[in-house]
């Protein structure tokens, strides 16, 4: 499933850089070379890098 549409960035990709990106979607759409373009994605992106963070760190997989 395609988290940003204008990007082609799915979700699975998305949860994967949130693990090794810092910052707000616009600092983990950089890290993953683009950047947003209508904005319609942010709020579901902000969402999911917050829960897959959180995921981690109780995983104990959290970067230091
Ligand atoms: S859907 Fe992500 S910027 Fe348009």
């Amino acid at each position: 499933m395609y988290i940003c549409v204008c990007n082609a960035i799915r979700e699975c990709e998305l949860r994967d850089a949130a693990r090794r990106c810092p910052g707000d979607p616009d600092a983990v759409y950089e890290a993953l070379g683009c950047r947003p373009q209508c904005g319609q994605c942010l709020d579901d992106a902000a969402e999911l890098l917050i829960a897959e963070r959180t995921r981690a760190s109780a995983e104990g997989l959290a970067p230091a």
